[in-house]
């Protein structure tokens, strides 16, 4: 079998980590090649998760760089069609590949590609390959916010609409895909390739320079990341959120590595507060590190509501909705608002100790991968 694994944005490459060191291990039945398209490319977003997950060097790099999501929706369609169709070369100086052993093997076709996740490039390389023919297998294909608002919600709808075999993380996208019409044979429930980062690398988990720098305390901190353009994209909205929860920390520190995204919106706004320290994004393990001691997480983010569940570690979600139910009705997690008015009730909640304690979904149990393997074995 010659597979494609996509690889784009940050929250990608600890889904993809895992299920690349499976398929070392069966390279005699699966030859694979790791394409990274390029949609995010700083060291912070992207190198440094490489170096620590241990994820070899991409094969091919699409590098499509920042856009509008229809330039780089674009761009990446272009790009992996291009190379699908053994025209790379016309576009890329990736010298890399065009002499590679992997170049003459897949003679730019292959025969399934693999996406993970719901950012730009999972929707735009399963296009391009299902056109050609290839077939589509989406790693946690099937949730839904129902907000159709999100980007993210979009490139979930039209990449599950291609999809050959879903891998899913939870009962309810099974439920979702069953209602969608998708046979019953396309759907395997494995669990969450995210989560064997995680338990895989636990032990791993590395203190960032910010403990020692800001003196941090075990369990006397929050941790904090915003970047979806709802909350971050409006001045006002931002400042509103930022103000509620330093006031409601009551003194505590809060830790916030600062998005890209959210870092442009906040050169304009000027805030500061004594408890607000902002720094870079942080590795892949310094942040889970100061997640797992951390007193509290606020996040908008979907995955960090994945590993706070398997931490066990309260999380307030300032979102409207979440396509992962499971950690609020299983895990930790709970869903806040975009309100700012929202947030300094479940603050008191956290600080009088109440908190949900929360348990982890089934087979959240490391060996995700594992299973997909398995399974692609028989296809
Ligand atoms: C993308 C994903 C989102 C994911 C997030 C995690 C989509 C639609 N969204 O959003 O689901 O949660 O990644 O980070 O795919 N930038 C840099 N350096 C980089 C990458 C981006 O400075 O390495 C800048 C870009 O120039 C842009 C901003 O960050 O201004 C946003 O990047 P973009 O890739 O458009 O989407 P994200 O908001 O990161």
């Amino acid at each position: 079998m010659k597979l494609d694994i996509i690889a784009g944005a940050r929250p990608n490459f600890m889904k993809i980590a895992p299920i690349i060191s499976e398929l070392k291990k069966v390279s005699d039945k699966i030859q694979y090649r790791l394409i990274h398209t390029g949609q995010h490319y700083d060291k912070k977003m992207s190198g440094s998760f490489f170096e620590q997950l241990g994820i070899p060097e991409p094969d091919v790099n699409l590098e499509v760089g920042s856009g509008t999501q229809a330039e780089q929706t674009a761009r990446i369609m272009e790009r992996y069609e291009s190379l699908l169709l053994n025209r790379h070369s016309e576009q890329s100086d990736n010298a890399a590949w065009e002499s590679s052993e992997l170049e003459t093997t897949f003679n730019g076709i292959s025969d399934w590609v693999l996406v993970v996740g719901d950012v730009t490039s999972t929707m735009a390389c399963s296009i391009a390959a299902k056109k050609l023919g290839v077939g589509v297998i989406h790693v946690e294909g099937g949730i839904r916010s129902n907000d159709i608002t999100m980007p993210e919600e979009i490139n979930r709808m039209v990449t599950d609409s291609i999809t050959d075999i879903f891998y899913t993380t939870s009962e309810v996208a099974n439920e979702n895909l069953r209602k969608l019409g998708h046979d019953e044979s396309k759907i395997r429930y494995v669990g969450n390739t995210m989560i064997d980062t995680l338990l895989k690398n636990m032990p791993r988990l590395q203190k960032p320079a910010a403990w020692n720098n800001l003196s941090l305390k075990d369990k006397k901190y929050f941790v904090m990341t915003l970047h979806r353009p709802a909350n971050v994209d409006e001045e006002v909205q931002l400042k509103a959120l930022i103000d509620e929860i330093v006031k409601g920390a009551d003194g505590m520190p809060i830790v916030f590595p600062v998005h890209p995204r959210t870092a442009k919106m906040l050169k304009g706004i000027g805030i500061e507060a004594d408890n607000l320290h902002m720094i870079e994004p942080l590795g892949y393990l310094e942040f889970n590190y100061l997640v797992k001691n951390s007193f509290a997480v606020i996040t908008d983010s979907g995955g960090i509501t994945e590993e706070t569940t398997v931490m066990k570690v309260p999380c307030m979600t300032l979102r409207d909705n979440t396509e992962r139910p499971e950690t609020i009705t299983i895990g930790t997690n709970e869903l806040v608002g975009t309100n700012p008015d929202n947030i300094a009730p479940f603050m008191k909640k956290l600080h009088a100790g109440d908190w949900k304690v929360g348990e982890t979904p089934y087979l959240w149990d490391g060996e995700t991968s594992e299973r997909i393997i398995e399974d692609l074995l028989g296809l």
